[in-house]
């Protein structure tokens, strides 16, 4: 991808890119929206390839209130990170991973999607134009979001005849208000995220919107989210609302098997190569309910939550606690196995790494 280094170094570097570390209190990072200097958009009708995009001061979008992704939504989204490394270098984690599924949710949800080059060109070049957002090392990280929506009109139900592609970031900081201590996740019985043939599988924006109002009142009960279970025999684990689950039981891990109701997450994808690399025996199965409430250490993984251990499970009524206090053994080993990678302190023996 050398030409595509280049194409968004010059995309970048045409704009005028203060250079110095912005004043920010970067211990205090959330995960929440810090508006950044630039943003970057493309545009296509529908039938045709994107083109050409560019790189524009971040603020609101205009759109006209027929669009596709307003009254249908026709939309996915992505997420991903850059790191600043210790010599100042910026790193992304396995970028290409993240272009291949927006075009694979693209192909489910009937929108033209850029070509992997062309993610991968905006994602840098958006990236280089807010590099003094990007948080110094140990801080955080810049947290990427591309959105491709039908931006086109409609009025009857069809794809919209235009679509934008949009990249922005925000520096973030932990996901869950708990930080790097364990979570409490209630596992929901009666609402579902996904049902078989649906579209949970792929980062459609709607799958999000859909689990508000479970997480909505598991919070109000002092939870940290929902584990939604499979809609069809409520019996097997699908995913928490932001990310993917892992149980731990003596040196087996399993996590359930993508079969499209689940959202292949890059960070599960990673960690289950992480973990057989440290020696676990790693299994991609249905996972049932009872082998969560029997699990030695149970954690969560996603790229915004990263690994995130969890504390206690509660399932009609009952709860279930983990590892006594503190963070299990096995995700500290993982999540330090894999944060090492992505910060660039351990060597990317997987080539994962993709320095700017
Ligand atoms: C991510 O982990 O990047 C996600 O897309 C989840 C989102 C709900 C924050």
């Amino acid at each position: 991808y050398g030409n595509v280094n280049a194409r968004a170094i010059e995309v970048a570097s045409s704009l005028s890119v203060p250079s110095e570390t912005v004043d920010l209190n970067w211990d205090n990072l959330g995960f929440g929206l810090v508006h950044t200097d630039y943003m970057y958009t493309m545009k296509c009708s529908l039938g045709e390839s994107f083109t050409k995009g560019e790189l524009v001061p971040f603020g609101n979008i205009e759109i006209n209130p027929s669009a596709g992704v307003l009254n249908y939504g026709q939309g996915l989204f992505e997420g991903l990170k850059a790191y600043r490394k210790e010599d100042g270098n910026i790193l992304l984690f396995r970028p290409e991973e993240n272009a291949k599924r927006m075009m694979a949710g693209a192909e489910r949800m009937c929108m033209p999607s850029p070509s992997v080059d062309q993610f991968l060109q905006a994602v840098k070049a958006t990236v280089l134009a807010n590099e003094r957002w990007i948080p110094p090392p140990g801080k955080g990280s810049l947290y990427i979001r591309p959105l491709l929506m039908g931006s086109g009109s409609v009025l009857g139900l069809a794809p919209a005849p235009e679509y934008t592609f949009l990249v922005y970031v925000s520096p973030v900081g932990n996901y869950f208000k708990e930080g790097l201590s364990p979570i409490n996740l209630v596992v929901e019985t009666e609402m579902h995220r996904a049902t078989p043939g649906g579209t949970g599988g792929v980062k459609t924006i709607g799958n999000y919107a859909a689990v508000l109002k479970a997480q909505g009142a598991a919070k109000a009960k002092g939870y940290s989210d929902v584990l939604y279970l499979d809609s069809t025999h409520k019996k097997y684990l699908e995913e928490v609302s932001s990310c993917n689950i892992f149980v731990v039981k003596g040196n087996t891990i399993s996590t359930p098997d993508i079969k499209g109701t689940i959202l292949p997450g890059i960070t599960r994808k990673s960690i289950i190569d992480v973990a057989r690399d440290q020696g676990f025996e790693v299994f991609e199965k249905p996972v049932t309910v009872d082998e969560l409430l029997d699990a030695d250490e149970v954690f969560c993984t996603g790229t915004a939550v990263v690994v995130s251990p969890v504390g206690s499970i509660t399932y009609l009524g009952k709860r279930v606690t983990y590892g006594n206090t503190g963070v299990g053994l096995v995700s500290q080993q993982l999540y330090s196995g894999l944060t090492r990678l992505q910060m660039g302190l351990a060597d990317d023996k997987m080539g994962w790494i993709v320095e700017l």
